[in-house]
């Protein structure tokens, strides 16, 4: 259902001063690839600065990658406009690792869950609180939570926010991180004892200096 091939992302480096040259390349995808089936997931283990986040973005075209490509349900998403990509961005969506930085903290839990459902106008407009309640409560939260703002729950409960964002528009693939936990969600609960998988090739790698790469040891688990 998702195939990453041979996935790059370099970013350039820039020279300080008036005009700022690129001087060099940070690498850090390099040369990734890896297979997601349908009702799958997949995890991605590795160091600090290893490209985890980036391999994220990238699949949900936050960034454009300079080099390979990315099958979901028979599309390269890597050459696809951002025009071409509406549609898909209801597919594909992410659940961010720091939730306090990812929650806007001028907007009530209604706002923010209910962003998604208005933008792409899945439900009739009456009847997007009911289902935010309805998404608070599959996370675990209170219905009653949905006046509320970010600054008033745990960590814990922000990213279940998070998690309920990504959940609104009934996602085929969503690019979890770190804070998830087992019991935040039946549908991951059941995939999370992850068996060891190899990767047809993985070199996921990270630059510690600004332009030298090094070899991160990066690792996939996947289950089904
Ligand atoms: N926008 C950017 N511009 C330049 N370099 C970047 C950018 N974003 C990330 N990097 C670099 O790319 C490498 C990979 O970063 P990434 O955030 O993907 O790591 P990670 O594996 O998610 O790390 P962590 O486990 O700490 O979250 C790092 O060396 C980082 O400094
Ligand atoms: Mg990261």
């Amino acid at each position: 259902m998702l195939t990453v091939e041979n996935l790059r992302m370099y970013f350039p480096v820039k020279s300080t001063g008036l005009v700022r040259r690129t001087i060099g390349h940070v690498q850090a995808v390099d040369g990734i690839s890896f297979e997601v089936p349908k009702g799958g997931s997949l995890g991605l283990v590795g160091e600090s600065g290893c490209g985890k986040s980036t391999t994220g973005r990238l699949i949900t075209r936050l960034y454009k990658p300079t080099g390979g490509s990315m099958t979901f349900d028979g599309v390269d998403l890597a050459k696809l406009s951002n025009r071409e990509l509406r549609p898909v961005r209801r597919d594909v969506q992410m659940i961010f690792q720091d939730p306090y930085t990812s929650l806007n903290p001028r907007q009530t839990v209604g706002a923010i869950v209910g962003a998604p459902l208005a933008v792409h106008d899945i439900v009739p407009r009456n009847q997007v609180k009911k289902r935010v309640q309805e998404l608070l409560e599959v996370v675990g939260l209170n219905p009653e939570h949905y006046n509320r703002y970010p600054n008033e729950f745990s960590g814990g409960q922000r990213q279940r926010i998070g998690i309920a964002r990504a959940l609104t528009l009934n996602p085929s693939c969503s690019s979890p991180t770190s804070r998830c936990r087992r019991s935040t969600c039946r549908s991951r609960r059941r995939s999370s004892t992850c068996s060891r998988t190899s990767r047809r090739s993985s070199a996921s790698r990270s630059s510690s200096s600004r332009t030298t790469s090094r070899s991160s040891g990066t690792s996939a688990r996947r289950s089904r």
